[in-house]
C-alpha cells in the first residue's frame, strides 16, 4: 500500500514534469518574431494605411491606438499627454528653457511628445512660431515629403506653411508615421523613406544594415538631431544631420558641437538675452543611444523596448503603439530581465532623477551665464568693453555648455537610453557654463562693475512672455534661486477635443 502510494506520487510527479517540459519546450520553440501573414500585394504609391489595413488588420489597429491619451501618471518625467486630456510642456517643467529658448518659437512653445496619430495634426495646434520655417518643417511629419520636395524642388522647403501643407493630398493631410514611412510594399521588410536620413547614414560611412539595426533606424529616420540649413535672407533651403566627422557608434556631442558652432548657414535664430546667432539640436535619440550605451553595445534596437511583442486575438504581433514602456507597465523589459517590475522602475527612476538633478544645475548654470552676457552688452551700449580675449573665451565656453543643455533636454528619455553619456554630457556643461561665467565677472571686474552674487533671472518674465497661449501661464513658485533644484510639472493647456 505504502509502495503504491509512493509509486502515484512519483508518476504522478513524473507527468508533471513532462507537462512542464513540454509547455516550456513549446514556447521556447514559438517564433521569436511574429509569423508574417501572407503578403498581398501593396500599391507602390500607397501612403496611407488603408491598403495596408486590409492586409494586416492586427497591426493597422494597434497603431491606430497611438491615437489614445497615455496613463500619464506611470511615467515620472515623460507625462506627455494625460488621460485627462492635459498636455505637460517643457518650459514650465524646465523655466530655464523659457529664458535660454527666448528669440524663437521653441521659447513660445514647446510641449511634451504624445502618440504619433498627432504629429501632424501638433504642428497645427502649436504656436504659429514654431512652424515658422516653412514646408521644411513637414520632413519628419508627412511619408510625402521626400516626393514634395522631389516635384516642387527648393521652394518647397521654404514655402509658406499653409501652402505647403496644401501640397499634401486632402485626405491624407493629417497623417502623421504610417506603415509607407518604415515598411516595402514589397515585402514588407523595414526601410526607411527619408532622403535626408540616408545622406545623413552615407555621410558616417553606413549603407548597408542588418534587420536588428533598422529596427532602430526606422525609428531614427525621425528621432535624431538635424539642422535646417537658411540662405541670406533667413530662407529655409535645406536640411542636414550635423554628423561630419563622426562614424556609427560615435556620433558624439563634442562632434556635433563642432560642427555646428562654426557653420554659418544654419544659425537658424537669435537668442534675445545674448543677441547671439544660434544653431540647435533636436531629439537626438540616435545619436545619444547609439554613443556606446549598454543596450546599444548589447545589442538592443529600439523595437525591442518600445514595440514588443504582444499577443492578439491568438496572433502574436509587434506592438505599434508605440509609447513610454513606463505607461506600458515595462512589458518590453520582462523579456530580458528578470527583475520585478517595481525593481526595474526604481531603476529607471534613479538614473532619471540623477538626470534631471543635473539637468537643472547646468540648465540654470547656462541661464546665469547667459544673463551676465546681457548685463555686459548693456555696458557696452554705455561704452564700457570688457577684454575681448575674455569675451571671446567666455562665448565659446558658453555656447559649449548651452549646446550641451539642449542636447539632454531635447533627448526624450530623461538619460534612460544612455545614463553615463548624460551624465558625462552635463557634468561638462556645469563646467563649461561655470567657466564662462568666471571669465565675464573677471572682465566686469577689471572695469569695476559690480554683478550681484546671485544674478537674477527674471523668470517669470520669460515664462509669461509666450504669445497668446503662454498668456494664462501662473507660476505656482518664484523662480529666484538659479540654483535651485525645484522641477515643477505644471499642466497648462487642456487641448480642445
Ligand atoms: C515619421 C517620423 C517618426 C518616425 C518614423 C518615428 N517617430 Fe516617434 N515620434 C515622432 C514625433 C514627431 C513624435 C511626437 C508627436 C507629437 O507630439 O505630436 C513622436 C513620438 C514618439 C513617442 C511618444 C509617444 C507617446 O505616446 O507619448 C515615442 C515613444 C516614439 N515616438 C518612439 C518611436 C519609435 C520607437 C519609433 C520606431 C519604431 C518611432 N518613434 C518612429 C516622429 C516619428
Ligand atoms: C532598453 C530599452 C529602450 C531602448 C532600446 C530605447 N528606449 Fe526609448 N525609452 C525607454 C525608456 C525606459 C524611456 C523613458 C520613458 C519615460 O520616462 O516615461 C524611453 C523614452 C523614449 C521616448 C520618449 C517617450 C515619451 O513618452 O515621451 C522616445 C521618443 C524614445 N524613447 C525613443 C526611442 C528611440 C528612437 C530609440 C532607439 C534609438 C529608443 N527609444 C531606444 C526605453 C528604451
Ligand atoms: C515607425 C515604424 C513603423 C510603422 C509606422 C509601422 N511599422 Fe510595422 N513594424 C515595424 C517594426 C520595427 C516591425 C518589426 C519588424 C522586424 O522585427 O523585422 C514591424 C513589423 C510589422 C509586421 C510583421 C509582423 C509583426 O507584427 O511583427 C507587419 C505585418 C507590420 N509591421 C505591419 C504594419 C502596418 C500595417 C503598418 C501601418 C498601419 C505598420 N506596420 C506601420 C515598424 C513600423
Ligand atoms: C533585448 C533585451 C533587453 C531589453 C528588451 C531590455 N534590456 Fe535592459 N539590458 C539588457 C542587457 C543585455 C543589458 C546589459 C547589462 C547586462 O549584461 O546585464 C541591460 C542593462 C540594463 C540596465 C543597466 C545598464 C544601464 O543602462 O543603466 C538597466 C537599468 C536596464 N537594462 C533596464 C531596462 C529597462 C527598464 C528595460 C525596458 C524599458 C530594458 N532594460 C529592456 C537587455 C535588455
Amino acid at each position: 500500500m505504502e509502495l503504491d502510494k509512493k509509486k502515484i506520487a512519483y508518476i504522478s510527479l513524473a507527468v508533471i514534469l513532462v507537462i512542464i517540459f513540454i509547455f516550456v519546450i513549446s514556447d521556447g520553440c514559438a517564433p521569436d518574431r511574429p509569423e508574417m501573414v501572407q503578403v498581398i500585394e501593396i500599391p507602390d504609391d500607397a501612403y496611407g494605411p488603408e491598403e495596408w489595413a486590409k492586409v494586416y488588420p492586427l497591426e493597422y489597429e494597434s497603431w491606430k491606438k497611438t491615437k489614445e491619451p497615455r496613463p500619464a501618471g506611470k511615467s515620472f518625467y515623460k507625462k506627455g499627454w494625460d488621460t485627462d486630456r492635459v498636455i505637460y510642456d517643457k518650459l514650465s517643467e524646465y523655466p530655464f528653457m523659457a529664458l535660454l529658448f527666448n528669440g524663437w518659437g521653441f521659447g513660445i512653445e514647446y510641449n511634451e511628445p504624445r502618440g504619433h496619430w498627432y504629429m501632424r495634426i501638433d504642428q497645427d495646434e502649436i504656436d504659429p512660431s514654431r512652424v515658422g520655417a516653412g514646408g521644411v518643417c513637414l520632413n519628419c511629419k508627412t511619408p510625402y515629403m521626400d516626393d514634395l520636395a522631389e516635384k516642387h524642388g527648393k521652394e518647397f522647403l521654404h514655402m509658406e506653411w499653409e501652402k505647403a501643407i496644401a501640397k499634401i493630398p486632402e485626405e491624407h493631410r493629417d497623417l502623421g508615421s504610417t506603415c509607407y514611412d518604415c515598411h516595402s510594399n514589397e515585402d514588407m521588410s523595414l526601410r526607411t523613406n527619408r532622403k535626408v536620413f540616408t545622406e545623413g547614414l552615407e555621410c558616417i560611412g553606413r549603407k548597408e544594415f542588418t534587420r536588428q539595426e533598422m529596427r532602430m533606424l526606422v525609428c531614427a529616420q525621425c528621432h535624431v538631431t538635424y539642422n535646417i540649413q537658411k540662405d541670406a535672407n533667413m530662407k529655409s533651403v535645406g536640411i542636414e544631420h550635423p554628423w561630419v566627422g563622426s562614424s556609427w557608434g560615435d556620433i558624439s556631442i563634442e562632434n556635433i558641437i563642432a560642427y555646428i558652432k562654426d557653420k554659418k548657414n544654419i544659425k537658424e535664430w537669435t537668442q534675445n538675452v545674448t543677441g547671439f546667432k544660434l544653431a540647435y539640436i533636436r531629439h537626438p535619440e540616435l545619436e545619444f543611444f547609439t554613443r556606446q550605451s549598454e543596450h546599444f553595445n548589447a545589442g538592443v534596437a529600439c523595437a525591442d523596448c518600445h514595440m514588443p511583442y504582444k499577443v492578439v486575438g491568438g496572433s502574436k504581433i509587434s506592438d505599434h503603439n508605440l509609447m513610454s514602456p513606463l505607461k506600458d507597465d515595462l512589458h518590453a523589459c520582462s523579456k530580458c530581465h528578470p527583475q520585478s517590475k517595481d525593481r526595474l522602475r526604481e531603476q529607471v527612476k534613479a538614473i532619471q532623477d540623477r538626470t534631471v538633478s543635473l539637468l537643472l544645475r547646468a540648465g540654470y548654470q547656462t541661464a546665469v551665464t547667459a544673463k551676465i552676457f546681457e548685463q555686459v552688452h548693456k555696458n557696452e551700449t554705455q561704452g564700457v568693453k570688457i577684454s575681448s580675449s575674455l569675451y571671446n573665451r567666455a562665448k565659446d565656453f558658453y555656447q559649449e555648455a548651452f549646446y550641451r543643455v539642449v542636447f539632454i533636454g531635447a533627448e526624450n528619455s530623461i538619460g534612460f537610453h544612455n545614463p553615463t553619456e548624460a551624465g558625462r554630457i552635463l557634468g561638462d556643461a556645469v563646467n563649461f557654463a561655470a567657466r564662462a561665467e568666471a571669465l565675464l565677472r573677471q572682465g566686469l571686474a577689471v572695469k569695476n562693475i559690480n554683478v550681484p552674487e546671485n544674478q537674477p533671472l527674471d523668470l517669470s518674465k520669460y515664462l509669461n512672455n509666450r504669445g497668446v497661449r503662454g498668456l494664462d501661464f501662473k507660476p505656482e513658485q518664484e523662480f529666484e534661486d538659479p540654483f535651485g533644484l525645484q522641477n515643477i510639472f505644471v499642466p497648462r493647456f487642456k487641448m480642445g477635443l
